[in-house]
């Protein structure tokens, strides 16, 4: 069987950024190891201006720059076409353009993206990029939050380090990102690590008790203690979806509190 693997390709005026982003740690391992590849483009090399020039200003006026439409479209057209002489998946890859004016970026669409063979990110700059090529060309715009930043690059390396880290083989313990937060709208529960205490601060006591069951039941609460206090949009969306567990604890509730009821009873009978 094949192993999964992604190939991004980024189409930007700043390669260095996305090179120099993207080599260190889990990411470089993954590029060490084959299983992800990050080529950059640079979108100046297909300039047709004597001066390189890639940007011109806004018909209309306004403040800025804009990057043109044909340097962009003849970067993306050579990236596209070697992808497919190289057998890409059979379909044009998906182009995503990074935007404040985009979907939000969210972890159920890095989870959809990892299925990607290959995708291309297109990196804006100055005030933004010629509506022309932009509808010619884009796939998904895409936005990491509300917010706006000097350019493209940054928004394309959160993407690719997200994407990255759901595709089999990246993470040395698959199991951490199921777990992690978001991965079912849940915020990560508290960790701790050696020593048992530190300044003064015990671990919790639960965490020492080799009792897995209760680890579980005690980390899950914590899970939804800080999402419900941090983010209680997403809490609600898991109690939306999650009803079973609130009547199953309810009813373990009921046992317990009834079980104290009859010994309490038989305590005062046996007085
Ligand atoms: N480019 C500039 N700001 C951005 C943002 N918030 N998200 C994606 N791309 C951007």
């Amino acid at each position: 069987m094949d192993r999964e693997s992604i190939n991004f390709h980024v189409l930007t005026l700043f390669p260095d950024m996305i090179r120099q982003g993207l080599d260190t740690s889990i990411i470089g391992r993954a590029v060490q190891k084959g299983i992800i590849s990050v080529e950059t483009i640079d979108i100046r090399d297909y300039t047709v201006s004597k001066h390189k020039k890639v940007d011109d200003y806004p018909y209309g006026g306004g403040a800025g720059m804009l990057m043109q439409a044909q340097p962009v479209y003849d970067a993306w057209k050579s990236v596209s076409e070697r992808i497919d002489r190289e057998g890409g998946s059979g379909k044009a890859a998906r182009v995503i353009y990074t935007t404040p004016k985009g979907k939000p970026f969210v972890q159920a669409m890095a989870g959809e993206l990892a299925k990607e063979k290959d995708l291309i990110f297109l990196c804006g700059h100055y005030e933004g990029i010629d509506e022309r090529v932009l509808e010619e060309i884009v796939t998904d715009y895409v936005s990491i939050g509300d917010y706006v930043l000097t350019g493209g690059e940054l928004p394309a390396m959160v993407m690719i380090d997200a994407i990255s880290r759901m595709v089999s083989g990246v993470l040395n313990n698959e199991e951490s990102k199921e777990r992690e937060s978001f991965s079912n709208y849940l915020l990560e529960y508290p960790q701790y690590s050696r020593p048992e205490i530190w300044q003064g601060k015990s671990v919790p006591p639960i965490l020492l008790s080799g009792d897995h069951q209760k680890i579980e039941e005690w980390r899950l609460e914590k899970s939804l203690e800080v999402t419900k206090q941090i983010r209680p949009e997403l809490y609600e969306k898991w109690v939306n979806e999650n009803q079973a567990y609130f009547e199953k604890k309810a009813r373990r509730e009921e046992r317990k509190r009834k079980n104290e009821q009859r010994k309490a009873r038989k305590n005062s009978s046996s007085d």
